[in-house]
């Protein structure tokens, strides 16, 4: 993997970066999950004039232009990459539809034997191109220390949807062929470990100095299944990262962990961690701080109520983790019918001091 920097000089890093390398901050460096979506106008604007999600993903002056808009309206401390977890399964052959109002819809899963690795990076280069197309925007906007997250579905997840094709309350398909089809569910996994590496490190090259891997049904298995394809398939991702861009830090997102946050923490190597909404923060703060810096997890349905029950939980969360290493976020991706004005009255909130 190659491991030369564009758009980036190796210096200039914000307030999430240094807070992943242990740094404190008297207020904590804030970004949230999905902070690129539908609950803003000027996203539909955009999302119309490119036709389909897809079409946006893989259209990098779009795809930048989607991911700008969050920072110019709030100046978060960090822009995320605006794509999707399913680019990977959809270059690596699978199809893929966004259907309007019924979530990702993808084909018959490609035969394990002839993945073509080679079309691999091919498929991708739209993303590869947003990524430095946004580091370069990001600057001329004078958000030059804004940082840059790039990210990734974790093999599980991206096996979910790859092999139940849709969205799912418990992913029956994908946990009866993992205990039913071992041999054949250790190669998909495998699959995804290497062609998820490459597609990080790319984005590295590219720009994003911050990495995120989001396990959104890591809750779903029990815990010796837990250990077999969320800790050890996002452990080997992790280590190959670490070969060959020992200073990117990597936010792990096991959505669900409950009991084993702590040992996904411990086993993974992961730098940091996000924290779901069930999570207790003082769980948090007493068990995983010890470990490494966290993120999370105000409940995005307390960003859409709003009011002083907003204000409260912000201020709980924010006196749970002051004076360590933390970062403000949601416990999972904020909703669509977020208003747009709670966002503003959250951000004002957290970097009061
Ligand atoms: O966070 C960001 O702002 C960056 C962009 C981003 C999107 N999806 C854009 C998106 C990121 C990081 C994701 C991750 C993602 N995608 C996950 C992991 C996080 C999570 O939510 O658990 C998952 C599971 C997906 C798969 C996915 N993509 C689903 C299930 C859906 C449909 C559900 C929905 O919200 O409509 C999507 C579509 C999607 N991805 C949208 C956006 C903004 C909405 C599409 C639209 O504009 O019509």
């Amino acid at each position: 993997m190659p491991s030369e920097r564009k758009n980036m000089p190796k210096n200039m890093t914000g307030k999430l970066y240094q807070t992943l390398k242990g740094k404190t901050f008297e207020t904590p460096a804030i970004w949230l999950m999905r902070q690129a979506g539908r609950y803003l106008p000027e996203y539909l604007e955009t999302r119309a004039k490119a036709g389909s999600f897809l079409d946006l993903c893989y259209t990098p002056e779009l795809a930048s232009e989607v991911t700008l808009q969050p920072i110019r309206r709030y100046g978060f401390d960090a822009a995320i990459l605006f794509s999707d977890i399913l680019t990977v399964p959809h270059a690596l052959g699978q199809h893929l539809e966004f259907a309007q109002n019924h979530g990702p819809q993808l084909g018959e899963l490609p035969p394990l034997d002839s993945v073509d690795f080679s079309m691999f990076h091919v498929n991708l280069s739209p993303v590869y191109e947003a990524v430095s197309t946004i580091r370069a925007q990001l600057n001329k906007e004078g958000f030059s220390s804004t940082d840059l997250i790039g990210f990734s579905g974790a093999p599980w997840t991206l096996a979910c949807y790859m092999v139940d094709r849709q969205g799912s309350k418990d992913f029956a398909k994908t946990r009866i062929m993992a205990l039913t089809d071992e041999p054949k569910f250790q190669r998909l996994v495998d699959i995804l470990v290497e062609a998820i590496s490459v597609y990080l490190a790319h984005q590295i090259n590219r720009g994003a100095n911050v990495i995120q891997i989001f396990d959104s049904w890591a809750g779903v298995l029990p815990p010796d299944q837990f250990r077999k394809w969320v800790i050890a398939p996002t452990q080997k991702i992790v280590s190959n990262l670490h070969a060959t861009h020992p200073d990117t830090p990597i936010i792990g997102f096991p959505k669900g962990a409950g009991f084993l946050y702590d040992e996904y923490v411990k086993k993974t190597g992961v730098t940091a961690v996000g924290l779901d909404t069930q999570t207790p923060p003082e769980y948090a703060a007493k068990n995983l701080l010890p470990l490494c810096p966290v993120q999370g997890n105000l409940d995005p349905f307390t960003l859409m109520a709003g009011g002083a029950e907003l204000d409260h939980q912000t201020d709980i969360i924010k006196s749970t983790f002051a004076g360590k290493p933390y970062i403000f976020n949601l416990g999972h991706g904020i909703d669509k019918d977020t208003p747009p004005e709670n966002v503003a009255r959250l951000i004002q909130r957290v970097r009061a001091a």
